[in-house]
């Protein structure tokens, strides 16, 4: 294809230090409408006969016929998708092949394809994150007044609902979501026909084949088109937020499965077993969307150093930003697929959660409250005093409110019988009612909003 100048041809290293048809022609469908919407531009300007546009867009057809069918031929001569199917093109249609690639440059291509394709992508993602959101808005609303500990320091602070706790990560979701709408935004302005690096002098409309592939408009310098991939770092890191997410998620998850915890039985179909241990099942899909995590981080942090320092223009490096990104798009998928099945099949054991809330002292904080309000205590010294209680109450081994009002007010005499009923674990959630608190019926509103945000009945 540039054979012109060279008196000799690539060594065997260069030809596969080179080619990157292996892992672009995922890109095909991409370039195929890129081309197809060149061609017909090329057409509706003048610039090649009306003749010539059609039959380079019928045989464009026929080449994506060719690659839905049999897959793309990896032609590593050829380098990359872009070779592979002109010249497919030109075996099929003739000479007119040669008049596809005119006022254009495989710089402005690629940029072009690698945008349509990572749109994709943040559109799959997007609906992969609305899955996983409607699964805990689900069964936050079946748990709304399922009592558990809320952890800090992953100690027993105080009680929360089940409910409460699931939408936390709907809340983390929304703004992954958010962050992928942002990355489509921005991403969404067509490169083709930034040529190699400055234009072209021949008179394209690159209004018509924005819009021909859905662009909101022609990016506006033909060097930063051919030479941005933050449209790529813009995935990766919003990849990387959410696979955070879901790790966090999926610590949770093998944590509550944990014998000493026992929170949650995990679907079989998310599970596995043990080749020597019988009596096992392990949370196998958590500990790889756990794991997961990692390898889109190593992802993003890869493009971002190749694409460090690089100067204006296209660079070949530039070659190496698609298996990144095709690599954290395939692992995100496969991890928020788990963790939709995770969320949706898990059986919670609210008896044993309710259980572990009423352990470890978690009303203790609602002990000084009452003190602040009924009291007039104020709260360092209610403080105190609780902690006085929970020292007595640990000596003897039982919960707070089993100890006698003898024995609390033994610790401070203007504790009255009264006391008990703020020491439940269902007093404590039902009483942290402020908007975004724990209380079942705040949790009951947010559950109503996101599944009307969601779109759900
Ligand atoms: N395969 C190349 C890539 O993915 C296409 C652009 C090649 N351009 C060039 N001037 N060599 O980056």
């Amino acid at each position: 294809m540039w054979g012109g100048r060279f008196a000799e041809g690539p060594s065997s290293v260069m030809r596969e230090i080179n080619a990157s048809i292996p892992f672009d022609k995922a890109l095909w469908r991409q370039d195929i409408a890129a081309s197809k919407a060149h061609a017909a531009m090329l057409g509706a300007c003048g610039i090649v006969t009306a003749e010539d546009a059609l039959a380079i867009e019928r045989g464009l057809d026929t080449v994506a016929g060719e690659y839905a069918a049999s897959g793309v031929p990896e032609d590593w001569d050829l380098e990359d998708i872009h070779m592979v199917t002109e010249s497919r093109l030109a075996e099929l249609i003739g000479p007119a092949a040669g008049r596809l690639h005119t006022g254009r440059s495989r710089n402005d291509q690629v940029a072009t394809d690698f945008r349509l394709w990572v749109r994709d992508a943040l559109d799959e993602v997007d609906g992969a994150l609305a899955a996983l959101q409607a699964a805990l808005v689900t069964r936050a609303g079946e748990h709304a007044d399922s009592i558990m500990p809320g952890f800090t320091h992953l100690q027993t602070a105080q009680p929360v609902t089940l409910g409460h706790h699931l939408l936390a990560y709907y809340e983390m979701l929304r703004r992954d979501r958010s962050r992928m709408a942002d990355a489509r935004r921005r991403l969404n302005e067509s490169p083709l026909g930034s040529a190699a690096l400055a234009g072209t002098g021949f008179p394209i409309d690159r209004d018509m084949t924005a819009q021909a592939l859905g662009f909101d408009r022609p990016t506006a310098n033909s060097l930063d088109a051919v030479s941005d991939r933050d449209f790529a770092l813009d995935y990766l890191q919003a990849a990387t937020q959410c696979a955070l997410h879901l790790s966090r998620l999926a610590e949770e998850f093998i944590l509550w499965a944990s014998q000493p915890f026992g929170f949650v039985r995990l679907p079989d179909a998310l599970s596995t077993g043990s080749s020597i241990m019988p009596q096992k099942k392990n949370p196998d899909a958590a500990e790889l969307v756990r794991g997961h995590s990692g390898r889109i981080t190593g992802c993003l942090v890869a493009l971002t150093v190749t694409m460090k320092g690089l100067p204006l223009a296209y660079s070949k490096d530039m070659q190496d930003d698609k298996p990144p990104v095709f690599e954290a798009h395939g692992l995100l998928g496969l991890s928020l697929a788990a963790m939709t099945g995770m969320v949706a099949d898990a059986t919670f054991n609210t008896a044993r959660m309710r259980q572990a809330a009423e352990l470890g002292y978690a009303t203790a904080t609602d002990l000084a409250d009452w003190l602040v309000r009924q009291a007039d205590i104020p709260f360092r010294q209610a403080h105190h005093i609780t902690g006085a209680a929970v020292k007595l109450a640990e000596s003897r081994g039982v919960a707070l409110n089993a100890l006698s009002l003898a024995d609390l007010q033994a610790i401070d005499g203007r504790i009255t019988d009264a006391v008990f009923a703020a020491l439940s674990v269902e007093a404590s959630v039902a009483a942290r009612a402020s908007h975004g608190g724990t209380a079942p019926a705040e949790v009951r509103k947010r559950v109503a909003e996101a599944r009307g945000a969601l779109g759900l009945e």
